[in-house]
C-alpha cells in the first residue's frame, strides 16, 4: 500500500460531517449515526484518511438511513495519514498504524455493542479497513462482509471466509490489482454454501468509493454504483 494510488483526491477532514455524533465506544472514538435502536449495526472501517472524511460520512448515514445503526471507529487515535507530512509519507504511517491492528481494536467495539443488545453486524472495509473486515469474517463476528478496494489482503484470508462477501475492485488499481481480484472471486466460486459477488469497475483507481472528484460525473456514478451494491449486499443478508 504505497505510491500514489492511495494518495490522489485526499479528502478534507471535517470533524463536523454527518448528521451523526461521536462517542467514546470500546475505548475508541466512534462516529455514530442512525437508530440506536436498531439491533443490527454495521461497521464501517475506514481507509487511510480516517473517520472525519465528509464522503465515508455521508455513505455511513446513507446506509443508516436503511435501518441500520452505523458504526465509524476511529482506528488511528486522531492520527490519520496526512499527505502533507512529508515527514512521514505513507511507508512511515503505516508501520505507526498497521492494518493488522484493527481486527484486535474492533473486539471491544463488538462487545459495547453486543452488551447494548446488538445481534446482527456487517461490516464495510475500504483500502486500509478491508484487512480488519476480512478478519472479523474469518472469525465470524461479522455475519455479511463488504470489501472495497482491498489492500494486505491475501487469496489465504479469501479462502478463510464462510460468511456472505462481495469484493469491489478497481480495474485501474496498482495495489490489488484486477488480476488479484479476479483470484479471489475462483477461491470464493469453489466455496460451495458460501455466497459471494465480486466486481471488478473498469475505469476507476484505488480508492474510487471514498475519495473521487464530486466534480466529475463519471467519477460520482462509478462511486454511487459501488456504494448501491455495498448497501444492497447488506439489505440482502440483514434485513
Ligand atoms: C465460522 O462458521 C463456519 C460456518 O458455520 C464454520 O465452518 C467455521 O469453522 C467458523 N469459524 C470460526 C473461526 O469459528
Ligand atoms: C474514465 O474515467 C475518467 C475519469 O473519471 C473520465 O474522465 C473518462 O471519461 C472515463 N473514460 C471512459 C471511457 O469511460
Amino acid at each position: 500500500m504505497s505510491g500514489p494510488a492511495c494518495c490522489s483526491n485526499p479528502p478534507t477532514l471535517d470533524p463536523f460531517s454527518g448528521v451523526g455524533h461521536v462517542e467514546k465506544l470500546g475505548g475508541l472514538d466512534v462516529y455514530l449515526t442512525g437508530s440506536p435502536l436498531s439491533t443490527i449495526t454495521i461497521l464501517f472501517v475506514s481507509d487511510i484518511y480516517g473517520y472525519e472524511a465528509p464522503i465515508i460520512r455521508k455513505l455511513a448515514d446513507r446506509v443508516a438511513a436503511s435501518g441500520y445503526y452505523v458504526v465509524l471507529p476511529d482506528y488511528f487515535n486522531g492520527d490519520p495519514f496526512d499527505p502533507e507530512n512529508l515527514d512521514r509519507p505513507l511507508p512511515i504511517w503505516i508501520k505507526q498504524h498497521h492494518p493488522d491492528k484493527g481486527f484486535k481494536a474492533s473486539q471491544p467495539i463488538i462487545e459495547a455493542l453486543k452488551s447494548k443488545g446488538i445481534s446482527t453486524i456487517g461490516a464495510a472495509g475500504f483500502c486500509w479497513g478491508a484487512k480488519t473486515v476480512c478478519e472479523l469474517a474469518k472469525s465470524n463476528l461479522s455475519q455479511v462482509v463488504v470489501l472495497a478496494h482491498p489492500s494486505s489482503i491475501t487469496v489465504e484470508d479469501i479462502d478463510g471466509v464462510n460468511i456472505p462477501i462481495a469484493i469491489l475492485g478497481a480495474g485501474l488499481d496498482t495495489i490489488t490489482p484486477p488480476e488479484v481480484i479476479k483470484q479471489f472471486e475462483r477461491v470464493l466460486d469453489a466455496k460451495s454454501g458460501v455466497d459471494s459477488f465480486v466486481k471488478i469497475f473498469p475505469n476507476v483507481s484505488h480508492g474510487w468509493t471514498l475519495r473521487y472528484n464530486t466534480e466529475d460525473p463519471e467519477a460520482v456514478k462509478a462511486a454511487e454504483e459501488a456504494h448501491q451494491i455495498l448497501l444492497d449486499w447488506f439489505n440482502k443478508y440483514l434485513k
